[in-house]
């Protein structure tokens, strides 16, 4: 709740007889910004005084008082409602002055001092490239740790790698062929798909080499060491391409983030053993399983019948051991809608084991990731890896930062630009990929198109640069001087009010954006500031932002310096750079 709406509600509610809180929950902003800047509705009093709202109205304006200096120059009705003005020196005080006064702690808030929240996102299978469709989880994820951050939580990040499993048996048949031909062969993640293609391409053929698969990850499970190098061979090449590409993208997880499923392996017997304990197990059909029909959801399987665990035991056993390890007040998983059944019977299972704190974790799911017509060839889907008709994430970057760098050198303004475009071509490609994640609510489908992804005047994340770029050059030209004594009065007209309360919203939006698990709410901001100071720079006649007057100027090049950092600050948050020149 934005803080003048905090303290319009602490001015109206002991004339009313409400509690301050009361008289928020109903406050709304005015549809029009002359009628006021936040608005309380009397509807809900004239029911309870039986008079009409309009008149309530009408009395409250003549009764409330407003002090010099306060937070409000006034107060008038409007129809049924008491619309509040805020003073315009102290709404630029409490903005524009707070930024720049404290840039790093702009909009940030101590909310979540105290509590440890878990994000656990990205998590991919790997031994394989990641696919474009990774991109959501990676980047949703990651937002998520950093906003939780700006919000005063402990942040423990998690990639719970699927780095256990017959794939890997089956990895490991094929490279022993591929050695038999051609002995040291080197083992990289794009000759781990070939391998992994190669080996269903030879399997369709001959039924046998699904049994020796299976044979080679016995092995494993067993701690056969040939086996087992071959894993952790096939595990290290995989990961280090992992960290090249999420530092791409501006992820970058420390070394103990890394508990994928492997990580679980001698942790699930004593989960195992807990379930038999709590006689939460049942045998079905020679299998073991968590019997949930009392719940309508089918069994949670926790041993097949050959006495292999599969995901669910290790997504138990994982659960355990970060509550064991970090006490968490909340765990996150930030993964596909298309999971929702298995999260929901871990999550049940864990509340039937008797841990109370199953109820803080949380399924952050999202819809799927689709591509316009032809966008990477007519053959390419995010369809199936054994096909190989996926689109590599690392492709889909660089297809990206190739489109980027026309656009750049189309529009570029200026040598130095010019001179700059590939590393630009990187930052605004990959951001343009990278934002067009927050475009919508996460668990809606995103079509992913590059015409939407790449509009320097539309929705996107290379508008926002762009705008950011415009913002920067303007100060550039200002001298690059804060000024030293701005005059919060000068800053009057409709239009600087309006982004000056857009600026005011910022802190709400990170709040949010956390108490939904929702970045976009903090894209959507960051889209809607940019559109309405983009309207007080288009209209120059009133808004020269550099002129002759010394003090105005500073004043404005002040306003300009928090629409700047409050862009940065959102971009960074949500994955993306901020480029000073576009
Ligand atoms: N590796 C899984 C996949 O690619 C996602 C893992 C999600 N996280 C979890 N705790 N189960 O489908």
């Amino acid at each position: 709740m934005s803080w003048y709406k905090r303290l319009a509600a602490e001015m109206v509610a002991p004339l009313v007889e409400m509690k301050a809180e009361e008289a928020a929950a109903q406050m709304a902003q005015p549809p029009r910004p002359e009628m006021g800047d936040i608005g309380f509705p009397c509807f809900t009093l004239a029911k309870k005084l039986k008079q009409a709202p309009a008149k309530i109205a009408a009395d409250l304006a003549s009764r409330i008082v407003f002090p010099e200096g306060g937070v409000f120059e006034d107060a008038k009705a409007v129809g049924p409602y008491l619309n509040f003005s805020l003073s315009p020196d102290i709404l630029a005080e409490k903005t524009v002055g707070v930024a720049l006064a404290n840039p790093r702690h702009w909009g940030r808030s101590e909310s979540g001092r105290g509590k440890t929240v878990i994000v656990e996102y990205s998590s991919p299978n790997i031994a394989k490239p990641l696919g474009v469709h990774h991109i959501r989880s990676t980047m949703i994820g990651a937002a998520l740790a950093r906003i939780y951050r700006a919000r005063g939580w402990k942040v423990v990040e998690m990639n719970f790698l699927g780095d256990w499993g017959t794939t890997f048996g089956q990895l490991m048949v094929a490279y022993k062929r591929e050695e038999e031909k051609n002995p040291g062969q080197p083992v990289d993640v794009r000759s781990l798909l070939q391998l992994y293609l190669k080996f269903h391409e030879a399997a369709d053929r001959d039924e046998t080499l699904k049994d020796e698969a299976r044979q080679w990850f016995l092995k494993l499970e067993q701690g056969d060491r040939e086996a087992l190098g071959l894993w952790k061979a096939f595990r290290d090449e995989s990961l280090k391409e992992l960290v090249k590409l999420y530092a791409r993208m501006n992820v970058h997880f420390p070394e103990s983030a890394f508990k994928g499923e492997a990580f679980c392996n001698d942790r699930m017997d004593g989960t195992i053993k807990r379930l038999g304990e709590k006689g939460l197990l049942k045998d079905s059909l020679g299998a073991t399983v968590v019997d949930l029909e009392a719940y309508g959801m089918p069994p949670c399987i926790i041993r097949k019948k050959d006495g292999a665990t599969i995901y669910a035991t290790r997504d138990l056993a994982s659960a355990e051991y970060r509550h064991e390890t970090y006490h968490f007040d909340k765990s996150l998983y930030v993964v596909a809608n298309q999971q929702e059944l298995h999260f929901r019977q871990v999550f049940k299972t864990l509340e039937l084991m008797g841990y109370d704190w199953a109820k803080n974790c949380e399924h952050v799911k999202f819809g799927m990731l689709a591509f316009g017509p032809g966008m990477f060839g007519e053959e390419a889907a995010t369809g199936s890896t054994r096909k190989g008709r996926v689109v590599f994430l690392e492709d889909a970057l660089d297809k990206a930062v190739e489109k980027a760098h026309a656009l750049i050198v189309e529009n570029a303004r200026g040598d130095e630009v010019l001179a700059n475009a590939a590393a630009l071509a990187e930052e605004v490609g990959v951001g343009a990929v990278v934002f067009s994640e927050f475009t919508q609510r996460r668990t809606k489908d995103v079509t992913f198109t590059w015409d939407k992804a790449l509009n320097l005047h539309g929705d996107s994340g290379p508008y926002l640069q762009y705008t950011h770029a415009r913002l920067s050059s303007v100060l550039r030209k200002g001298g690059d001087r804060l000024p030293e004594a701005p005059n919060w009065k000068r800053l009057a007209t409709r239009l600087e009010k309006e982004v000056m309360l857009k600026l005011a919203e910022y802190a709400d939006a990170l709040s949010l954006a956390e108490n939904e698990n929702e970045p976009s709410v903090a894209a959507a901001y960051l889209l809607e500031l940019a559109a309405v100071f983009n309207r007080m720079f288009a209209d120059k006649e009133n808004h020269r932002l550099i002129s002759d007057d010394a003090e105005l100027t500073s004043s404005r090049l002040a306003l300009v310096e928090a629409v700047r950092l409050t862009i940065a600050n959102g971009l960074e948050l949500l994955g993306l750079t901020a480029p000073i020149a576009m």
